[in-house]
C-alpha cells in the first residue's frame, strides 16, 4: 500500500509504523532505524513508531502525542504478522474509548493500512530475504544445551490474560501490552508478594472479554481495559484485595458485563 499522500495543506499526517511487542531494547532499536529509512524516502512526512502489545511507546502513548503535536490525521502501518482477525475493531474501539476520556483533546483521525502479507511486492521482498540466508546453517552442538538446573518461582500472583478470538477482538492485546509495561515500570516481579503474567487462551467467559484471571484466587475479571490494568495491580497484586467493582464471581448463572457506570 502506498504511503498517504503528501501534506499540501494546512493538515498534517503522520505516518504510525506498529509492531507488536519490544522484550528486549533490540526491537526498539530495529523500529527507530525503519523511521529514519522511511524519513528519508520523499513524501515520507512525520513517521513515528508503536508497540500493539509490550513495549514502549504504547500505540496509546504515539497518537497522544501525535495528537498533542497538532496532527490531523494518522495512518497506521501495521507489521504484524499474523494480523488477528479482529485487529482494525479492537483499534477502531481503543481509539474511541481513549478519545472519550480525553475529549478536550483535538484528535487525529485514524487509518489503518493493510498486513505486510497483503502486500504487493511482498515475493520478492521473500524470495530476497530466502536467498539471503545461509543454505547450511550450523546445527547447535549438543555441548552448548543447558545443563544447569532452573529456581522454582517465589513470586505469589499469577495472572492470565486472555488471547481468545473474542478477548482479541475485544482488545486483549493493549491488556496485555498494558500489564506488561506497568510490570517492568513498577518492578512487580519483586514488589509485594510478587507477580508474573501469562497469555492463555480461553479462559471461559467470552461474554465478559476481555477477560483477565488472577491466581491464587483464581478471581475472573472482565471487561478489563489499561484503567482496569491499573486498579487490579494497585488494589490486588499490590494490595492484597480483590477488585469487587471488576470481578465476576462463579454463581452457577449466566453472567453479563456489567454497565460502565456500575464498575467505579
Ligand atoms: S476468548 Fe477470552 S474468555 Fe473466551
Amino acid at each position: 500500500m502506498p504511503l498517504p499522500e503528501p501534506s499540501n495543506s494546512a493538515s498534517r499526517r503522520a505516518t504510525v509504523l506498529l509492531a507488536k511487542s519490544s522484550i528486549t531494547g533490540a526491537a526498539t532499536r530495529e523500529m527507530e532505524d525503519l523511521v529514519r529509512r522511511l524519513q528519508a524516502m520523499e513524501h515520507a512526512g512525520h513517521v513515528a513508531f508503536a508497540f500493539s502489545e509490550q513495549g514502549t511507546p504504547s500505540l496509546r502513548e504515539t497518537l497522544t502525542a501525535l495528537a498533542d503535536e497538532g496532527f490531523d490525521a494518522v495512518f497506521i502501518l501495521p507489521l504484524l504478522l499474523p494480523m488477528e482477525p479482529g485487529f482494525r475493531v479492537w483499534i477502531d474501539r481503543a481509539v474511541h474509548r481513549w478519545q472519550a476520556e480525553h475529549p478536550q483533546r483535538r484528535w487525529p483521525s485514524v487509518q489503518v493500512g493493510e498486513p505486510p502479507a497483503a502486500l504487493a511486492g511482498m515475493d520478492a521482498l521473500l524470495r530476497d530475504m530466502a536467498a539471503s540466508m545461509s543454505s547450511d546453517p550450523a546445527p547447535t552442538p549438543a555441548s552448548a544445551l543447558p545443563t544447569v538446573g532452573s529456581l522454582i518461582p517465589t513470586q505469589k500472583y499469577r495472572v492470565l490474560v486472555c488471547q481468545g478470538g473474542p478477548c482479541n477482538n475485544a482488545g486483549a492485546a493493549l491488556v496485555w501490552g498494558h500489564l506488561r509495561n506497568e510490570q517492568k515500570r513498577l518492578n512487580l516481579r519483586t514488589a509485594g508478594e510478587g507477580t508474573m503474567s501469562a497469555r492463555t487462551s480461553c479462559l471461559g467467559p467470552c461474554n465478559l472479554a476481555p477477560v483477565v484471571q488472577v491466581f491464587p484466587e483464581g478471581t475472573y475479571y472482565g471487561g478489563i481495559d489499561e484503567a482496569g490494568v491499573d486498579r487490579i495491580v494497585s488494589e490486588h497484586l499490590l494490595g492484597g484485595r480483590v477488585v469487587d467493582a471488576l470481578a465476576y464471581a462463579p454463581n452457577g448463572a449466566k453472567q453479563a458485563l456489567r454497565p460502565p457506570a456500575d464498575a467505579s
